[in-house]
């Protein structure tokens, strides 16, 4: 599959590498000038390319968004018309300092990029810690990490469980997207502790069955 990547940070690269090694192409675009964008290329190897965000959504079946909240206006307004393209977003609301979330409960972050980009088919999942996705073998305990994705386009959503899948997490389907407003608040307790109560960075969730 193509996908186009709109932020080439943590997340952008991390999902975006490990995409390649499977056979995936990836355009890596959005940068402030760092050297990122240069390292997630060269971590993707062959099947790895840059270009702008409107290259990014021209090229891709599939668009991932891995921006900063504060810069999602920025990354919609450089991606342009996303014509019922599927936007997977990884964004979380989180605040510049990383101390809560800067909408919730009655929206989301998914919900407002669904707003601000009316011609996407929106979807929405928060995979686990970058650090973890980096790591060669990023199970825990020898378990897959559950990833809760949600949207309003069954199509749209069935591809991104697929390429959740490619990640080696375990998608579930958590309903529409309004279900965003309880995906996010989850990723900001992950957060909370990660890096407050001294967790560290290789924590996922799994949800267990009965
Ligand atoms: N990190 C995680 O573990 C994690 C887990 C789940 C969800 N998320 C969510 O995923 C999203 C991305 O997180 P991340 O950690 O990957 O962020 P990040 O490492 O800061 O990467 C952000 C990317 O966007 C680019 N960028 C940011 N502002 C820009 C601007 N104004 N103009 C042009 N380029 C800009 C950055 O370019 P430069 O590198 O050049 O600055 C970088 O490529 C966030 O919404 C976060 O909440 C993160």
């Amino acid at each position: 599959m193509r996908i186009g990547v709109i932020g080439a940070g943590n997340m952008g690269t991390a999902m975006g590498t490990i995409w390649a090694a499977k056979g995936h192409q990836i355009l890596f675009s959005f940068t402030n000038g760092s050297m990122r964008l240069q390292k997630a290329l060269a971590a993707a190897g062959v099947n790895g390319r840059s270009g702008t965000p409107a290259e990014a959504v021209a090229f891709g079946e599939v668009v991932l968004l891995a921006v900063p909240w504060a810069a999602v206006g920025e990354a919609l307004k450089a991606a342009g018309l996303l014509k019922s393209k599927v936007l997977f977003s990884c964004v979380n609301c989180l605040k510049p300092d990383f101390s809560g979330l800067a909408v919730g409960t009655t929206t989301s972050a998914a919900e407002e990029i669904a707003r601000a980009a009316p011609d996407a088919r929106v979807v929405e999942a928060l995979p686990p810690m970058a650090e973890v996705l980096a790591a060669a073998h990023h199970r825990l305990a020898g378990q897959q990490i559950s990833t809760f994705y949600c949207g309003d386009d069954a199509e749209a959503k069935a591809i991104v469980a697929g390429m959740l899948r490619d990640l080696d997490l375990e998608p579930i389907d958590a309903g529409p997207l309004t279900s965003a407003r309880y995906i996010e608040p989850n990723g900001m307790l992950q957060v909370q502790l990660a890096y407050r109560m001294g967790l560290g960075s290789r924590i996922g969730i799994k949800l267990l069955r009965g």
